[in-house]
């Protein structure tokens, strides 16, 4: 009886151990918490609202054959979408994320889809997630119209704002946007000007650079 329960317990050691270390995770891996924004990469989706399924009849103009939400809980951490002026529509909701065009697939206002993505956020399994998203601005929206929306949509609460216009030296690590409680970073382009009300909108090119479509090999990623 007795040895039986010392086995018992020294099997249940290791487990007792293991959970004594609090290990804290962000984008899903403890090894990203203390490296830079820009030392990491980020797994994208294209596209990632316009969707192939169902709910669209299956249109040849989706990319995805899952929502932005199914993308998030499966890892993506990066969302790009394209946003035009759908004119049928009044004031800020006619700010739409459209594939090429509004007649081709429209996928409703920007600020339902940012509604979503903040949801996900919002969730206490998300809390340590940093999520990127890439608008294309493909009908010129002013920095305005834009921020209308993300403030509308309440997402504007998790935005990161850059220490400067300018391209910094370093990027914040996960966890310092994570504690500052701004683990959302908004890349757009472009942006024609920023603006003082948003100043959470990052001009894509300011910041980011993109490489070829087709890479042959890894040093294809390294800026000229
Ligand atoms: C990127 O992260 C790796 C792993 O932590 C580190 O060795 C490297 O110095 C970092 N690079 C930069 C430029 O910060
Ligand atoms: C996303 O797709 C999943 C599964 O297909 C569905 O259950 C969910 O309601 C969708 N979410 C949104 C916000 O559309
Ligand atoms: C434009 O938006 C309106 C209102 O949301 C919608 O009914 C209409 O289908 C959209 N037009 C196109 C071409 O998608
Ligand atoms: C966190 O917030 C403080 C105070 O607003 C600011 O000084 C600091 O630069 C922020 N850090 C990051 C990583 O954004």
């Amino acid at each position: 009886m007795f040895i039986r329960s010392l086995l018992q317990a020294s099997a249940l050691l290791p487990f007792i151990s293991t959970s004594a270390q609090t290990t804290t995770a962000c984008n899903n891996s403890p090894s990203l918490c203390s490296r830079a924004y820009n030392n990491i990469t980020h797994l994208g989706a294209h596209d990632s609202p316009f969707v192939r399924d169902k709910s669209t009849s299956f249109s040849t103009s989706g990319n995805q054959y899952y929502n932005s939400t199914v993308q998030l809980d499966a890892g993506v951490r990066l969302l790009s979408a394209q946003v035009h002026k759908n004119s049928s529509a009044t004031g800020e909701d006619e700010w739409h994320l459209c594939h090429s065009t509004c007649d081709l697939l429209d996928m409703g206002s920007l600020t339902s889809w940012l509604k979503e993505i903040k949801t996900w956020m919002d969730a206490d399994a998300n809390k340590n997630e940093v999520v990127t998203v890439l608008i294309v601005n493909s009908d010129d929206a002013t920095a305005s119209d834009l921020g209308a929306q993300f403030a509308s949509s309440g997402i504007d609460d998790y935005a990161y704002t850059p220490a400067s216009t300018s391209v910094p030296k370093t990027w914040p690590t996960l966890e310092s946007l994570i504690s500052n409680g701004t683990r959302l970073m908004t890349f757009v382009a472009s942006l024609k000007e920023t603006s003082t009300q948003y100043p959470y909108l990052m001009d894509e090119f300011t910041y980011v650079f993109e490489n070829d479509f087709e890479n042959e090999s890894p040093t294809n990623y390294m800026h000229a």
